[in-house]
């Protein structure tokens, strides 16, 4: 996910987009063996959410925060982006702990309702950050 894709708007705005679908996919189908009430599906499902969440979504921000990444040329380019960077790595930082606290909580109590309420966070943080991404550094 490095190159110069993730200086297009375009090509950037697609991979937010594709990810946001699949975050929202995979949300709703976790609700659906919820409901169905099948332990073993669900474990199975949040495993592959906090998979999706940390090779997609967490190493797509880390590309992006990395030496000579689309940050750093951006505030180096144009000096004044630097708070603005700054909110966003905070972004990162959010969505890093809530990934986390899915695991957690998975490893030391197991499912709980309060899992789906993460992973809507997640879906509503990363959309958020997103649209803030494309806005300040791609627009
Ligand atoms: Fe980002
Ligand atoms: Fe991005």
């Amino acid at each position: 996910m490095t190159g110069p894709s993730l200086k297009q708007l375009h090509a950037h705005k697609q991979i937010h987009d594709t990810g946001l679908g699949l975050a929202i996919e995979m949300t709703d189908d976790l609700i659906v063996k919820f409901r169905e009430g099948d332990e073993k599906e669900i474990v199975t499902q949040v495993v592959e959410i906090v998979e999706f969440w940390e090779s997609r979504v967490l190493s797509h921000a880390e590309a992006e925060e990395e030496a000579g990444g689309l940050y750093a040329e951006m505030e180096a380019k144009s000096p004044e982006l630097h708070d603005k960077v700054q909110m966003l790595k905070r972004d990162h930082d959010l969505l890093k702990q809530v990934v986390t606290k899915i695991k957690m909580q998975m490893e030391n109590e197991g499912f709980s309702t309060q899992i789906i309420d993460y992973c809507r966070t997640l879906i509503i943080l990363n959309e958020m950050h997103s649209r803030d991404e494309e806005k300040f550094l791609l627009a």
